[in-house]
């Protein structure tokens, strides 16, 4: 094999090879001396500036040559210019230019290469790129925007005594570092509030980033919040994966369904809101982590702390500024302002007009129990609207629901409604309407509980609770549910 001698020979060597790589790669290749003089120009450049091949061209000033070139200065600055647009004549050509220097350092002279002979070439690559940006850029707004609260304290709506209250509480939470515990059942306003306090706290431009504790299988949610270190487990992989508690650092998280979580995880998560720190699954570092919680659950936690399954500790350092949400049936006054912001939020969503009540559909919403609260509610309009082909919703629209017996009288009706209207034990009237709305949600959806309980607003779990309180379990197991 042959030696290479010299360091002086392994560099002639490579500057040569590098040549004949240019010469094979390149749409051309010159190189000029200290003076500016050509000292060397492969045919391609050549072809592509029209020199006959009689006249020499070694020797000549490069601005003889290239009028426009600007490899001199690259001589004189000793700056390369790694990518430039070369006019030549009417074409605009994609050029590399690279001092070149001797043993000691010095310019020796400058090369000038052209990647491509024609701007167009680089089109594909741009365009590309752009794509790349554009890409990246809707991404990024996106994770904001999920990251951002969608609620002010505007959009709960209610003027009752209850309510008014209850946005009171949270309002004075907002101004507070604490954490905050929403407690109401579903579908009471507790992720709206959530937001709301969010929106109003210091922590405004931070991130707000949510995690439900009842939807995450409990397998996932340890990594899920508190995040994964590289080659935590099998199939891990290679980079570290944040947690919520991570990605809420500088704003706050919202902790939804809290009474879902079980109980080794409420010690790690106690750990967490006590050390400020967070540990990631897999690795033994603590990371600091400044994230205000907003913690919310439609259980009864208090009675969860006494039967022993929520600690008492994590209950008390959750608690410390309490939002109670009321239930719809509790603030009934409330039906005419929220039916009608419900009804312009569905028409704004599907782009038809707004539909209105009479006097007769509002007093047989506003009797009814409304188990599912707001969500529910707007459920049922949602069904009416879609529907009805009036767009003044009267109570036959309403067959859904239980029927009222009651003289329409405008809003003298919804009052009678509300006061004296039924003279049923409510625990009685209560389960009538579970039972009722219960079947028609089992109806339509064939049988498949997890369906129906969708539509009702409530968990598998709670839909089952349900059944056997009201003596409709049956005995085969749900298998229809685990779709
Ligand atoms: N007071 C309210 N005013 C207007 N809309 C409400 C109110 N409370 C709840 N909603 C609406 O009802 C639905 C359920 O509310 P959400 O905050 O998810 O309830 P929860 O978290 O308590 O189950 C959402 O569409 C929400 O916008
Ligand atoms: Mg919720």
């Amino acid at each position: 094999m042959a030696r290479l001698s010299s360091d002086a020979e392994v560099r002639q060597l490579a500057a040569s090879s590098l040549l004949k790589l240019f010469d094979s790669l390149y749409e051309g290749a010159i190189v000029i001396d200290r003076d500016g003089r050509i000292t060397w120009i492969n045919d391609k450049y050549k072809a592509l500036i029209g020199w006959n091949g009689t006249e020499s061209i070694e020797g000549r000033a490069i601005e003889e040559v290239l009028p426009n070139s600007r490899l001199r200065s690259v001589v004189e600055t000793g700056q390369a210019d790694l990518l430039d647009v070369l006019e030549l004549g009417k074409r605009q050509m994609v050029v590399s230019r690279i001092p070149l220097r001797g043993e000691s350092g010095n310019i020796v002279g400058a090369l000038g290469v052209i990647l491509y002979d024609r701007l167009q070439a680089l089109k594909p690559i741009v365009s590309k790129f752009q794509q790349m940006q554009d890409d990246l850029a809707s991404v990024r707004k996106q994770l904001a925007e999920r990251r951002q609260a969608k609620y002010r304290f505007s959009q709960f709506v209610g003027a009752s005594r209850l309510a008014v209250e209850t946005k009171e509480h949270a309002r004075r939470a907002a101004e507070r570092e604490g954490a905050v515990l929403l407690l109401g059942e579903t579908g009471t306003g507790k992720e709206l509030l959530a937001h709301a306090i969010h929106a109003a706290s210091r922590r405004a431009n931070g991130p707000l980033v949510s995690i439900n504790a009842a939807a995450i299988p409990e397998a996932l949610l340890e990594a899920e919040l508190f995040g994964v270190e590289p080659g935590a487990y099998t199939g891990a992989g290679q980079k570290p994966r944040p947690g919520k508690f991570q990605l809420a650092d500088g704003g706050t998280l919202f902790l939804d369904e809290v009474g879902d979580m079980p109980l080794p995880l409420q010690a790690k998560l106690l750990r967490v809101l006590q050390e400020g720190e967070v540990e990631p699954l897999g690795g033994n570092n603590l990371r600091p982590v400044n994230v205000r919680v907003i913690a919310a659950t439609s259980r009864d936690l208090k009675g969860m702390v006494d039967d022993g399954s929520f600690r008492a500790d994590l209950y008390y350092r959750l608690n410390v500024l309490p939002v109670h949400l009321p239930p719809l049936r509790d603030r009934r006054e409330d039906f005419p302002l929220l039916c009608e912001t419900l009804l312009e939020q569905i028409a704004e969503q599907s782009g038809e007009p707004v539909c209105t009540l009479a006097a007769d559909g509002l007093a047989r919403l506003a009797a009814a129990d409304w188990p599912g609260n707001v969500r529910e509610l707007r459920n049922v309009l949602e069904q009416a609207v879609a529907r009805s082909d009036n767009r003044r919703l009267a109570s036959a629209d309403f067959s859904m629901l239980p029927e009222v017996n009651v003289v329409v009288g405008g809003t003298a009706t919804v009052l009678s409604v509300l006061g004296d209207g039924t003279v049923r034990p409510l625990r009685e009237a209560v389960a009538m309407a579970e039972r009722t709305e219960i079947l028609r949600a089992l109806d339509a959806t064939g049988g498949v509980k997890l369906h129906a309980a969708k539509l009702l607003g409530i968990s598998r779990a709670q839909l089952y609770e349900k059944l056997s309180s009201l003596g409709l379990a049956s005995e085969e197991p749900d298998t229809s549910g685990s779709v």
